[in-house]
């Protein structure tokens, strides 16, 4: 990929763009972190679509127009790279996968892996997804009346779908050692980011022996998966299966083992907290919204009559999809995207520099007021308005990001949340314990703070014309 960098010239006629205070490095290293979508909100009305301040050693630009969102992660995607801080990080930790590789290698992998992901294949794996929402189904069945932690149900869910779709494995059985590790991973990864803990976990302390022996269990894990893979006789289509026949196009070389495994943990990683996460959102917030509950529920119960969904119904359950995509707009699971900036450049007018670091924001733009109507209101309908759409920038709306570097998994992302929450809405109607959505945690993912206990509330057919509070049977 070629850059097209402003020349010198422009970027000397370029405004320096304003910013606020530093945040010294001596604050990054206690862990002090504003509530980002506070602070980041205030950035942008302060300074407009580029600001510049110091966080730490670093000049950071905060990127919030559409045009410049487009400019860094499309137009001139080859001058923001992954080499920041986070991504080295990251690979060093769990590896050179897909979502921390970079340049020709990357090119080469993404390549490798982009048909698992084609539409046409989709539609093979949305059974795999039926089929483990069903199951969960009967689990709630025995739980109704229950709570029950939503954000584990939704995460044990998603790691079985990863599983089954994309690897042809069985997870069930190691899913509870995966879920330990990740908690463990996931919590030491956002605390390591954001005190700038740049060391390995290579010291003989509780808290990096912790990671080791977590980072441990899921390379077991994944180790497994691709010895049984090798195991099982006759050839299979998977994304795994892919990447085992695939030869280099120069070399003819098979991936290596340690290769196969960095790209499975990626995916197992990068392909299911994610969407648990926005599931787990949906559910709280149509707990919250009962219009949003009723109008879903009516969806389902006409476009399916109790049946399970399968792919031929997606074109139908478009409320259904609306939810999941306002859930995505107002609760983006990937809420911040860093880039590094290897050469100067200019984006809307303004200065950015070499060795930079860009940040961007889908929590900022898809409440920016330029962009939306009436930005904080969770109203699914504004997705069945399809001219409000197309007045909108497709650089407003990056719950998956977007460019050459976008999430290789969005389709398979929305398919699964449609079809999930299609299966389970048909048949309960999920309360929130404590009745008002909760916080906001900001670690790796933006997701809600808690375990999420949510009653298991089965939804009465009879009635299912009423809110989701009103139609919810009492419990088994
Ligand atoms: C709601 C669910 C999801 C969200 C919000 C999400 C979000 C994202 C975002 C924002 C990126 C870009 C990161 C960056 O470049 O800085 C990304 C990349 C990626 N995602 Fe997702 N993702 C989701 C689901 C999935 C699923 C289901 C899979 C796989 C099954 C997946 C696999 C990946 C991979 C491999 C990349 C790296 C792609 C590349 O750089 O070529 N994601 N995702």
């Amino acid at each position: 990929m070629q850059t097209t960098n402003a020349s010198q010239a422009e970027f000397r006629a370029a405004r320096e763009p304003t910013g606020p205070e530093p945040v010294s490095l001596w604050r990054v290293l206690r862990g002090h972190r504003a509530d980002p979508l506070v602070r980041w909100t205030d950035i942008r009305e302060a300074h407009g679509d580029v600001a510049h301040y110091r966080f730490a050693t670093r000049d950071t630009y905060f990127i919030s127009s559409a045009d410049g969102v487009r400019r860094v992660l499309q137009d001139n995607a080859a001058n923001y790279t992954k080499q920041h801080p986070s991504y080295r990080m990251l690979r060093r930790l769990l590896g050179n996968g897909l979502l921390t590789s970079e340049g020709s290698f990357w090119l080469r992998q993404r390549r490798l892996a982009q048909p698992a992901f084609h539409k046409g294949r989709l539609g093979a794996m949305a059974s795999a997804m039926t089929a483990a929402a069903l199951e969960l189904s009967d689990s709630w069945e025995r739980a109704a009346g229950e709570p029950l932690p939503m954000a584990r149900e939704m995460s044990k869910l998603t790691l079985q779908v990863v599983g089954d779709a994309l690897f042809g494995a069985e997870l069930a059985d190691k899913a509870a050692p995966v879920a330990r590790a990740w908690e463990v991973l996931g919590a030491q990864l956002a605390e390591r980011f954001a005190k700038m803990r740049l060391l390995p976990p290579i010291l003989p302390t509780a808290y990096d022996r912790a990671f080791r022996e977590a980072r441990r269990t899921l390379f077991r894990v994944v180790d497994e998966i691709i010895a049984s893979k090798r195991a099982r006789v006759g050839r299979s289509d998977d994304l795994l299966s892919m990447f085992m026949e695939a030869r280099d196009e120069d070399t003819g070389e098979r991936m290596s083992d340690e290769q196969l495994r960095d790209e499975v943990v990626t995916m197992l990683l990068a392909g299911h907290e994610t969407t648990a996460v926005g599931l787990t959102w949906a559910w709280a917030r149509l707990d919250a919204h009962p219009d949003a509950a009723r109008e879903l529920h009516a969806e389902v119960d006409r476009v399916l009559g109790g049946r399970p969904p399968s792919v031929a119904d997606l074109a139908e359950l478009t409320y259904t999809r609306a939810v999941i995509s306002e859930t995505l707009r107002l609760h983006p699971p990937a809420y911040i995207i860093n880039r590094h900036v290897l050469e100067d450049d200019v984006i809307c007018g303004h200065r950015v520099g070499a060795g930079g670091s860009i940040v961007i924001s889908p929590l900022v733009m898809h409440r920016h007021p330029a962009y939306w109507e009436r930005p904080a209101a969770f109203d699914p309908r504004r997705w069945l308005d399809a001219e409000a759409e197309k007045r909108r920038p497709r650089f407003a709306y990056i719950p998956f990001s977007a460019g050459p570097r976008q999430c290789i998994g969005n389709h398979f992302s929305m398919m699964e949340a449609t079809l999930v929450l299609a299966s389970l809405a048909q048949r309960f109607s999920p309360e929130l314990v404590v009745p008002s959505l909760p916080a906001t945690e900001y670690a790796v993912l933006a997701r809600p703070a808690g375990e999420v206990r949510m009653r298991i509330r089965r939804r009465s057919p009879a009635r299912a014309g009423a809110t989701a509070r009103e139609s919810a049977e009492a419990p088994a």
